[in-house]
């Protein structure tokens, strides 16, 4: 028997359809596909049809034989894809709320850093907390962040900073997918950060030796990340040794993802574009060459306005990147020091302030165009046929309120496979 769910007469459909199926810079990024008194027809999970209402003949699916009808009066609200947020580190052991008041007080975050906590404590917490205990926190913080419109997850290691537990995090990653039934994307940080272990003489030769001996290729062999990502950046790996461990990843069958100039002008961005990385985040000290190159090599430029508002840095020039033409995604960076915001729809509207994008850029930003930076445009991040039914149902018929009303409960429902889960 089939399944036939209508979301019937939005006063919006944000379709995001219409526009290319790659990522969308430019102009293209702030179209949003909109259909006022728009319907949506779902199908066993997938949507079938998209229009006007006034095309929909609802009394011929009511009378479709073997088929049940289940319908979704959506008038005055705005029906929009789920939020897809394409960088977060979700699964770590334990807080830094200490840390978050420390800095709250003055202290720095990089010094922090170096003087053996920020990441580092991370780690020591995430590697003393078993599976079971990292699915349980990990789990926790995901079924929140749906509750805020995420219906895709990426999901970074790089909290274990050894085989074992990146392992374990990168198994956990699997689990939420698998047993939770959550959409994730998988990715080996395993080059965050040099772990404490190594900061001795020969330690970072060693490390990047493991890294690329033997850490990525077991990752690669059980599958457990279709991604592998550098932080390219002051303190943590320069841009001659992410290109070596990025080369590395690329031969052992990895698409990349780039920490990159987030802290300083170290190269991070450049070195994406010449490996033709699905994507370029943080991206804060950039210049108009980066800015080319990025747009020549297609690289998705991934703005984390979140990380920006925490660590009180500036806020990457978003409004420069699109008008240069490179595509704008837009992410949480959700991790347990320089940004626990789980909310990708407050970061939403955290891009349109600080990153001066528009309202309509900022939604193709954690829709369509974070899809497409993560190989998931075919499925997710528009409302077409053929795609994943992800949706959110918003309680208001004007979709700017979710910058205008940023923080507000707005969300009234959300699905995923045409089914709500929150
Ligand atoms: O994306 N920049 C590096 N990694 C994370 C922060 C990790 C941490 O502080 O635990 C980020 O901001
Ligand atoms: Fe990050």
């Amino acid at each position: 028997m089939s399944q036939i769910v209508v979301f019937a007469e939005a006063a919006q459909l944000l379709t995001l359809d219409g526009g290319p199926i790659t990522a969308r810079g430019g102009a293209a990024q702030g179209e949003l596909g909109l259909i006022e008194r728009g319907s949506a027809v779902v199908r066993d999970g997938f949507f079938s049809w998209v229009g006007p209402h006034a095309a929909l003949d609802l009394r011929a699916l009511a009378a479709e034989p073997g088929a049940s009808l289940e319908v979704h009066e959506c008038r005055g609200k705005v029906v929009m894809p789920g939020l897809i947020d394409s960088h977060t580190h979700l699964v770590w052991g334990g807080d830094r709320k200490d840390e978050l008041e420390a800095r709250l007080g003055g202290a720095d975050y990089e010094q922090i850093f170096a003087a053996g906590g920020g990441i580092l404590s991370s780690v020591r917490q995430t590697r003393a907390r078993d599976e079971d205990q990292l699915h349980a926190e990990a789990i926790r913080r995901a079924l929140r962040m749906r509750r805020c419109g995420t219906t895709t997850f990426e999901i970074k290691s790089g909290y274990g900073l050894d085989l074992e537990t990146e392992l374990r995090q990168l198994r956990v990653a699997r689990r939420l997918r698998d047993a939770d039934g959550l959409r994730v994307v998988a990715t080996c940080l395993a080059a965050h950060a040099l772990p404490a272990e190594r900061r001795g003489p020969g330690g970072r030769e060693s490390y990047l030796h493991e890294l690329c001996a033997s850490i990525l290729p077991a990752i690669a062999a059980e599958r457990l990340a279709e991604f592998a990502d550098v932080f390219c950046d002051r303190g943590a790996f320069s841009e001659h040794e992410s290109r070596t461990i990025l080369r590395r990843a690329q031969e052992l069958g990895f698409r990349l993802r780039v920490h990159a100039n987030e802290l300083g002008p170290t190269g991070g961005a450049r070195l994406a574009a010449e490996l033709r990385a699905a994507s370029a985040d943080h991206l804060l000290h950039i210049d108009d060459d980066d800015r080319r190159a990025l747009r020549g090599a297609g690289v998705v430029a991934t703005l984390l306005p979140g990380t920006s508002l925490v660590l009180k840095k500036p806020y990457a020039d978003g409004r420069a990147l699109i008008d240069a033409g490179v595509p704008v995604a837009v992410a949480t960076d959700c991790n347990p020091g320089s940004c626990a915001i789980e909310s990708l729809a407050l970061v939403l509207a955290l891009a349109c302030h600080g990153n001066r994008l528009s309202p309509a850029e900022a939604i193709c930003a954690v829709t369509h165009n974070a899809a497409a930076s993560l190989g998931l445009a075919h499925r997710v991040g528009r409302l077409a046929p053929g795609l994943a039914a992800d949706l959110l149902l918003l309680a208001t018929d004007d979709y700017r309120d979710l910058v205008y009303h940023a923080g507000s409960p707005l969300i009234a429902a959300v699905f995923q496979g045409g089914e709500r889960v929150a």
